[in-house]
């Protein structure tokens, strides 16, 4: 079976998902981009260029995604990778029309979009799955079988903490200073750290935050300067605002400071900010009874540590011995190169880049083909989504919120103004 499909969003990530759908069909064919889609028709024709160079085949370029939608009338599915506003609107159109729909993350704009697109996929009993990259990358694999297998014991803190800085505004977008678009670092990037907390520490209950907008005056600044390994991928963009006098006010919250109960009872500390001028700060820990997981940045290749209390470090093979059954699955394996047990592995960015996004394709296509549940689905989805609007929630009204909650809509202050504006309210 060969599921064709088609792309809405053309902009940067539209070209990234372009060379992941590329990347995937090196190692299975069973996918087939039908047509693109953006407002901007210079966008939809670039990545139709890039897919016909190296597939041979050119996908047709719509501006009209309702147009789209009827005159291609063999496609299975449709992805959906505009700007986060956009989401819920697309998704459920083609839901609704029938197609399995993969989203980009987050998956809505907010708890009730988000909630609207599973309703809809449930009423159409079509697939939708949230393109969320970075748990896929096999060192994030390896970190969680290296927790499940006990390797620090019981897990029973996390830390992931990133604080950058610049005045520019994120990837020198103009929806990423909007709150209502769902921009700023804590949505637009936290939504990857707070999947990979669900992920490697499992259900949240409760988040008590303090958040802010600390630098509302921003410039925009070429991606070269806001992210030079993306920078290639933005440069065909075009973007429906105007930008005005070189910068933007944002008041998208730009700094997030949350403690987390985990269901487990475990705590952990979210913090996220890119208003800290010529300093930077990582940090992706899970500490537990007996050692602490030093976790691999994602899409970097390298790999997890373990530190012990006696101040030794197991790093590179000698982690596999602690994972003796953990595998990569047969097409993860099939990208890196026919290896299933890797503790490192170099790769440039790029690379990494289109390989996890590839895996997002075989996962929505086996799901399709085999009526199977996405690897992140709508439940997943919304969680994540719901653990950054827990920190925005507890930020807005100074109070601990539980996840489920904001999950249930019951607590959903900070988002009433997004809904209202979007026509949700
Ligand atoms: N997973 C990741 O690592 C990752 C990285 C970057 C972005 N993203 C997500 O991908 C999405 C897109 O981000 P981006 O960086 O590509 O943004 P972008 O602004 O570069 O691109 C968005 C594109 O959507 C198009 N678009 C907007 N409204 C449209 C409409 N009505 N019809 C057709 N096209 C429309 C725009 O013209 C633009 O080309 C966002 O949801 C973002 O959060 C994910």
């Amino acid at each position: 079976m060969t599921v064709n499909f088609a792309m809405v969003g053309c902009g940067g990530m539209g070209l990234r998902h372009a060379m992941g759908y590329i990347e995937a069909r090196r190692t299975f064919e069973s996918l087939n981009l039908a047509a693109v889609c953006d407002l901007h028709e210079a966008a939809a024709e670039r990545i139709a260029d890039e897919v016909e160079k190296a597939t041979g085949r050119r996908p047709k370029a719509y501006t009209d995604f309702q147009r789209m939608l009827e005159q291609e009338r063999g496609l299975d599915a449709v992805e959906v990778v505009t700007d986060t506003r956009m989401h819920h609107s697309f998704a459920i159109q083609a839901l609704e029309a029938g197609k399995h729909v993969m989203t980009e993350k987050p998956m809505g704009l907010t708890i009730r979009a988000s909630q609207m697109m599973a309703d809809a996929a449930k009423k159409a009993d079509r697939i939708l799955s949230v393109a969320e990259n970075f748990r896929r990358d096999p060192m994030n694999r390896l970190g969680k079988a290296l927790i499940e297998a006990g390797a620090i014991g019981r897990p029973y803190l996390a830390l992931d903490i990133a604080v950058s800085g610049s005045d520019g505004i994120m990837h020198g977008t103009a929806w990423r200073a909007s709150k209502n678009a769902a921009g700023g670092i804590v949505m637009d990037a936290g939504v990857h750290n707070a999947d990979l907390l669900l992920y490697l520490m499992g259900g949240v209950d409760t988040v008590h935050a303090q958040t802010a907008v600390l630098r509302p005056s921003r410039e925009f600044k070429s991606m070269t300067q806001m992210n030079a390994n993306l920078a290639k991928f933005y440069a065909h963009r075009e973007q429906a605002e105007q930008r005005t006098q070189g910068g933007m006010e944002q008041d998208a919250i730009d700094s997030a400071f949350a403690v987390i109960r985990f269901e487990s009872g475990a705590i952990g500390q979210l913090t996220m900010t890119d208003a800290s001028p010529g300093y930077r700060l990582g940090a992706e820990t899970v500490h537990g009874s007996e050692g602490t997981l030093v976790r691999s940045p994602s899409r970097s290749g390298k790999g997890p540590e373990i530190r012990r209390q006696d101040g030794s470090t197991i790093k590179g093979d000698a982690l596999l011995k602690l994972v003796p059954d953990w595998r990569l699955d047969d097409k993860t394996a099939a990208l890196w190169g026919g290896h299933r047990r890797m503790a490192s592995y170099e790769m440039p960015f790029e690379e990494i880049d289109r390989k996890v996004i590839a895996i997002e394709y075989q996962d929505f296509v086996e799901a399709i083909e085999n009526q199977r549940e996405p690897e992140v689905g709508p439940e997943d989805g919304m969680k994540a989504l719901g653990l950054l609007y827990a920190v925005l929630e507890s930020g807005e009204s100074g109070k601990p919120v539980k996840l489920s909650d904001v999950l249930s809509g019951s607590v959903s202050a900070y988002q009433r103004g997004i809904n209202e504006a979007a026509g949700l309210g």
